[in-house]
């Protein structure tokens, strides 16, 4: 059964919202949220969305908010707190930062909004954590039910790595996009970053690189943490594992054997094999993409701390 919750206008089914972590790659961000909670966030990082429970296994969605009441000012958020009845012993309440629309101080409007409801407020070990923010011309008074739990932090100590090895962060964003994918292939895996992500989260993984060394590295970073993903040394333009979704980083930079008709081979190869792939490559390649049979091509920088980008590319194949 849905959770029912007052408003001072109405009885209605629960809504709910996302807030992001601020973060320089903006679209991917918004990707991520979109895809894990159905919403696109806003200029501050908040999002309408309709589901908060995918949130804990996110790189950038940062909390999970189920909103309970708002208004159009501080005074009738107020008046819609005071009426809207839900539990609220040991309280906090935090305004979301970005928040430009309150009169006066965001700790004014805590007060205020602390002063509506009829229990007491437990700053350091709270029990309901609400947070106000604003979407579209509403301010909303909502209660956190969900938050990232950065598990994919613990992979930033896998025992191998090379220069061209993605950050777990990324690559947790990488996967997330293919959500709901079961099965995940990465046919150019290298030191399996995002086969490691694809395993905490308990997706079933292959890996594929033609470079023995990264095989082995990749082995051992999965054994480090437990994973049992399968990984063998193959030329991904040759292999038949099919898969619910490829994600994966081709061979890009100076350091790898980044050749243009290698690059389009594997793509061949993908298209075949899986539904709807996410590329990362060192530069776009839409044409690319749509050459070898996808559609639907969207592209999104993910801008490094030197200035360079890497292209997250997100394609379905034409005949799905
Ligand atoms: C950018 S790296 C992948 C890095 C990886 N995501 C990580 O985090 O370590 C690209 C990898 O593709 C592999 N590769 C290049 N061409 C390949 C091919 N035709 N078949 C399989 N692997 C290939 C390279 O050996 C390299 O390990």
């Amino acid at each position: 059964m849905e959770t029912l919750y007052q408003t001072a206008e109405t009885t209605r089914k629960s809504e709910f919202a996302a807030i992001c972590a601020r973060s320089q790659h903006n679209a991917l961000v918004a990707a991520e949220c979109a895809n894990l909670t159905g919403g696109r966030p806003n200029g501050d990082g908040v999002a309408r969305c309709d589901t908060v429970v995918h949130v804990p296994r996110a790189a950038y969605v940062r909390t999970g908010l189920r909103l309970l009441a708002r208004g159009t000012t501080l005074d009738e958020l107020v008046a819609a707190v005071e009426e809207a009845a839900f539990p609220a012993d040991d309280f906090r309440i935090d305004v979301h930062s970005s928040v430009g629309s309150l009169d006066g101080t965001h700790r004014a409007a805590t007060i205020e909004l602390a002063d509506a409801l009829p229990f007491y407020p437990d700053l350091e070990d709270p029990r309901h954590r609400f947070v106000v923010c604003a979407i579209d011309d509403y301010l909303w008074f909502g209660e956190v039910v969900s938050e990232y739990t950065q598990d994919y932090r613990r992979h930033d100590d896998k025992p191998r790595r090379t220069s061209s090895s993605l950050s777990s962060r990324l690559s947790r964003a990488l996967v997330n996009l293919v959500t709901p994918a079961q099965t995940i292939l990465d046919p150019c895996c290298g030191t399996g970053s995002i086969l490691l992500e694809a395993q905490s989260m308990g997706i079933e993984a292959y890996g594929v690189d033609w470079n023995r060394t990264m095989v082995e590295m990749t082995r051992e970073n999965l054994t480090q943490f437990g994973y049992d993903a399968s990984v063998e040394c193959a030329d991904a333009r040759t292999i038949t594992r099919t898969a619910d979704a490829i994600v994966t980083d081709v061979p890009y930079g100076r350091s790898l054997d980044a050749d243009e008709s290698v690059i389009r081979g594997i793509l061949r190869r993908g298209v075949e094999l899986a539904p709807v792939a996410v590329y990362v490559a060192g530069e776009t390649m839409t044409t690319w993409l749509e050459d070898a049979g996808y559609r639907d091509v969207v592209v999104y920088p993910v801008f490094k701390r030197a200035g360079s980008a890497r292209y997250v590319h997100v394609a379905r194949r034409e005949h799905v």
